[in-house]
């Protein structure tokens, strides 16, 4: 019924765009991850569910509904997309994915919007968006609180809601589908890396979390500990969030170097606070990565963050794949054609370790490995 009503209320909609920010030097080509690589967690719904919704439907919406997808005629399918921001190597990706993926040239609007790693404007974009009567919504949440009232307002007006890269803790039957990558197994790869590396000997680990209250950050801190719990061996000394930036990975480095001097391991929840963390490090005459003192695992091998790992300077980076609007812009085509959509799909991820290292769970860094890079 949701979705039916949905495509009734596209009909017809004037065009306006929120104004457009974003992009990043590491553009992703338009090849990106193949649909093979999504992997729906959950089955459709069962055939009761659809039933229910067949019956809901009347026969004069359903066809009212068919002539109103924007598509079918011409017109542009508008998607406004409320993006986390610009922390990051990874959502410059990621933004510059969606832009191209939302073209003009491939029949949709894109309305963007970089909230700055603000809440309050990034759920000011969404309330645009509704009363903008766009045609769908993409969310990268922030945060994973706070969304149900306007998830509610969306579905009020009719416009379906897809929740992309993180998740939120709302009723999932305010919004269509979640897509994006399984931060937890993200977080229990690295452990799991650790684990094999380390070989029973001690850890004294320091970990730079990503923002505060991101599903990136709970999920890889879960799943990094889920491993560590496993290892009496392991003493975790500390755990501060560096917001995903450089600067923030830095200045927590630079804070955990004051107050630490035993540490062998830090793990950095992305890239940039990776960066950041080795400059830290130089800084202080700390060595890191395969020939130093100190183990550095990341998260996100986006291509710089893979030229350190080739580099013995990050020993472990796993992946968090920020090529995902096909996987939206196919959960939106199926919408549009009436059809059952999933209600999650998992973007998988792989990890890969510095030259020397050999692993079960990674793939030993080669230049080829980079330059088969897409981002
Ligand atoms: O949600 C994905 C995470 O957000 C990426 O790991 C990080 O780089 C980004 O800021």
């Amino acid at each position: 019924m949701k979705k039916k009503l949905a495509l009734l209320l596209v009909a017809g909609m004037t065009m306006a765009s929120l104004a457009g920010c974003g992009g990043g030097d590491d553009a992703a080509p338009a090849d990106a991850a193949p649909a093979e690589e999504a992997a729906p967690a959950e089955e459709e719904a069962p055939a009761e569910e659809e039933a229910d919704t067949a019956e809901e439907a009347p026969a004069e919406e359903e066809a009212a509904a068919d002539e109103a997808a924007p598509a079918a005629d011409g017109e542009l399918i508008r998607v406004g997309f409320a993006q986390v921001g610009h922390e990051s190597d990874w959502r410059a990706a990621n933004t510059q994915n969606y832009q191209d993926t939302f073209s003009e040239a491939n029949g949709y609007e894109l309305s963007f919007v970089d909230a700055d790693n603000d809440n309050a404007v990034q759920l000011e974009a969404v309330r645009t968006f509704i009363q903008q009567e766009m045609d769908y919504i993409c969310i990268a949440p922030i945060e994973t609180a706070g969304w149900d009232t306007v998830l509610q307002e969306a579905q009020d007006a009719g416009i379906p809601v897809l929740i992309v890269d993180r998740s939120v803790d709302a009723d999932a039957s305010l919004y269509e589908t979640q897509i994006g990558c399984d931060m937890v197994a993200e977080g229990e790869m690295a452990g799991n890396w650790l684990a094999e590396y380390l070989n029973g000997e001690d850890a004294n680990i320091l970990v730079i979390e990503g923002s505060v209250g991101a599903s990136a950050t709970l999920g890889r801190t879960e799943g990094f500990n889920n491993i560590a719990e496993q290892h009496s061996e392991w003493t975790i000394l500390d755990s501060q969030s560096g917001d995903f930036t450089q600067a923030g990975g830095q200045e927590v480095m630079e804070s955990f170097i004051k107050s630490y001097s035993d540490f062998n391991v830090v793990v950095c929840q992305n890239d940039n606070e990776a960066y950041g963390a080795m400059d830290a490090m130089d800084a202080a005459g700390i060595t890191y990565g395969v020939d130093g003192d100190v183990i550095i695992i990341s998260f996100d091998a986006t291509h710089d963050g893979l030229q350190y790992t080739l580099d013995g300077k990050i020993n472990c980076n796993v992946e968090c794949n920020p090529l995902q609007a096909e996987f939206a812009a196919e959960v939106i085509q199926k919408l549009q054609a009436g059809e059952a959509v999933d209600d999650q799909t998992v973007v998988v991820d792989q990890a890969f370790v510095a030259p020397g290292i050999e692993s079960q769970y990674a793939t030993t860094m080669t230049q080829e490995v980079l330059d088969g890079r897409a981002y």
